[in-house]
């Protein structure tokens, strides 16, 4: 299935983005350009949309480190909910809640924002492999550790490099969209929200994982470190004001410890 992107510099303009791309056990590189002729690279399947470089902060730059990168999955991801919920959450929980709320169709199209190494991209696409699925992040070190998780589990992804700020997609495209513990990380969270409800199509579901603030004195002392970094929290309260903001009714939602699983519909 091929998938149509809007150019990064021409809002009107379509790039074609051929099926092959996402096919990760062939070894793609090239370029795509739209009709105004503005090129973009495409190197190992991921294609690179970012116009320009942003400042990041301290909590994104490690995520643009390779080593971060290949450790961040296998030994951070997996036990982060256990924890984060100071309970056994295994990420199979997590998967089976994905699929649960997404409900994964052939044929409809799945956008994971600030993917890091694709795990619910890579989880909705074997869930569904006729549907197809797109992992976005801007750094490049995760996405091509995305890749490798991709091709070793068979799935095939759209990898896309791009700000979630400024995402390279057309408005009402998407019929799901997926957002795993990257709102906390943000720097701009309403501007991405925005972004995510302008490309959602109106009976879209929008599958969202966050870490709200800690009620005990412990968590903030913690929470507060990792402000510093770059790392924010809100009160459930405030978390389900900023996703009314971007156009989002809360349809269902959970808290365990700090983690706050919600499914979005937009209004
Ligand atoms: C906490 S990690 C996400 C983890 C991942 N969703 C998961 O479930 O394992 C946050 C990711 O968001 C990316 N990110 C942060 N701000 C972004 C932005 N404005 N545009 C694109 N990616 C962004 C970072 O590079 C990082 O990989």
């Amino acid at each position: 299935m091929s998938l149509d992107v809007r150019s990064p510099l021409y809002d009107d303009e379509r790039i074609s983005l051929p099926d092959e791309i996402a096919i990760l056990s062939k070894t793609f590189n090239g370029t795509v350009c739209s009709a105004k002729g503005d090129e973009y690279a495409i190197k190992n399947n991921v294609v690179d949309l970012m116009t320009q470089e942003k400042s990041y902060t301290l909590a994104q730059s490690t995520n643009h480190w390779k080593l971060t990168a290949s450790v961040y999955e296998d030994i951070w991801r997996v036990r982060s909910l256990s924890l984060l919920t100071g309970e056994l959450f295994p990420i199979e929980k997590e998967k089976e809640l994905l699929k649960k709320w997404v409900n994964p169709q052939p044929g409809l199209t799945y956008l994971d924002v600030g993917c890091s190494t694709a795990l619910y991209a890579r989880s909705l696409k074997k869930n569904e492999p006729e549907c197809r699925s797109i992992a976005l992040d801007f750094s490049t070190a995760m996405l091509e550790e995305a890749r490798i998780k991709a091709e070793a589990d068979e799935a095939d992804i759209y990898l896309i490099r791009s700000d979630a700020r400024e995402m390279p997609f057309f408005a009402n495209t998407m019929d799901g969209v997926v957002m795993g513990g990257t709102l906390n990380e943000l720097s701009d969270e309403l501007k991405v929200l925005y972004e995510c409800r302008r490309v959602l199509k109106n009976d879209g579901v929008f599958f969202m994982m966050h870490l709200i603030f800690s009620d005990s004195w412990y968590g903030r002392v913690l929470q507060s470190s990792a402000e510093w970094s770059g790392i924010n929290f809100w009160t459930l309260k405030q978390s389900n004001e900023l996703f009314e903001r971007a156009g989002f009714a809360v349809e269902d939602q959970f808290t365990k410890g700090i983690v706050c699983f919600s499914k979005l519909k937009p209004v």
